[in-house]
């Protein structure tokens, strides 16, 4: 024989459930539509359809409005293999023309004697994606954001087909073994250190990403110093940022000596 419980209280059960149940729908959805969304700060009280998308997380403009809170591009070039590509000669002898102003700073071929960077044998796209950014304002620096403003972007083509057709610094041969620093050959997987080698030559060479060989060493430093103080953030995707954040002081100046000290075994 089987126990029944009597039938009323098995029915007054039931009805306790569905009426939590009614009651805890009523409430998610006053805090989910209303309570919520209003206590983001920028709520205004525009309908219940306002409230659904907000709650859904739709954006309430897609306008051009929306825009001004875009994240601030590091540049404004676009790279291109197309950029790499090498140039008429015309072009190499208006830039020649054209680089009468910039000897003065940059050498008489390319090659500085101070601490200014060399741009003989520059990837063109780095000399270009640079003077624009210079133009721009991306990457700041008084005299070259001067005279980057006078430059036509034909001038910019040519100034950086005469640069890539200068020959480079003299390098003595590299072994990439290990006698260069470690953060040169393999970086440093724990601080998220990527090989210098694996964008800048040697194993890779990203576009974009400059020929450093025989660059003067504190001018290497000093790019350095301010990628990782964030005060040059010209670099697509953060990709140097990232890189020089994680560096000490002992190490910048290693991975400096390096590259810098490549180009000098012609003067020694
Ligand atoms: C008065 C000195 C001066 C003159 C003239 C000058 N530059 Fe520069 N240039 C600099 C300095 C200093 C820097 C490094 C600035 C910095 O730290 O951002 C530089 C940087 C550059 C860079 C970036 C190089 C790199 O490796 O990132 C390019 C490209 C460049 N100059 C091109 C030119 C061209 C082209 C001209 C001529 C139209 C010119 N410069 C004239 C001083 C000069
Ligand atoms: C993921 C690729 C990548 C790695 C890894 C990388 N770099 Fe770079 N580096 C770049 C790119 C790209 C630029 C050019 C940024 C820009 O557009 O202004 C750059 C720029 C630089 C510059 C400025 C040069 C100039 O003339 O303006 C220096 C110095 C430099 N890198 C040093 C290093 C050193 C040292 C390491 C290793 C510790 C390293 N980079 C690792 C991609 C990389």
């Amino acid at each position: 024989m089987t126990t029944h419980k009597p039938q009323p209280a098995r029915h007054r059960l039931a009805w306790i459930c569905i009426g939590t149940l009614a009651a805890l729908t009523v409430v998610s959805v006053v805090v989910g539509f209303a309570v919520l969304p209003s206590a983001q700060s920028d709520y205004k009280a525009g309908g219940l359809w306002d409230s659904i998308c907000r709650a859904a997380g739709v954006p309430s403009s897609w306008g051009p409005g929306a825009s001004a809170t875009a994240p601030v591009v590091a540049s404004n070039v676009i790279l291109l293999p197309a950029m790499a590509r090498t140039a008429s000669s015309d072009s190499v002898g208006r830039g020649a023309t054209l680089a009468h102003s910039c000897t003065m700073c940059h050498g008489a071929r390319g090659m500085s004697r101070s601490d200014v960077p060399n741009l003989a044998g520059q990837y063109p796209e780095v000399v270009a994606k640079q003077l624009h950014d210079y133009q721009t304002g991306k990457r700041s620096n008084a005299v070259m954001a001067t005279l980057a403003q006078g430059l036509s972007e034909q001038n910019i083509a040519d100034l950086a087909a005469y640069y890539a057709s200068l020959p480079k610094a003299r390098l003595a041969a590299t072994s990439y073994d290990e006698v260069l620093p470690a953060l040169v050959r393999v970086g440093d997987p724990m601080r998220n250190i990527a090989p210098c080698i694996s964008c800048h030559g040697g194993v890779d060479q990203k576009l974009g990403a400059p020929w450093l060989e025989g660059m003067p060493k504190d001018y290497l430093v000093q790019q350095l110093v301010q990628f990782k103080s964030g005060a040059r953030r010209n670099d697509g995707e953060l990709q140097m940022r990232n890189v020089a954040h994680a560096m000490t002081a002992a190490e910048i100046d290693a991975v400096a000596s390096f590259y810098a000290r490549k180009g000098l075994p012609a003067r020694e």
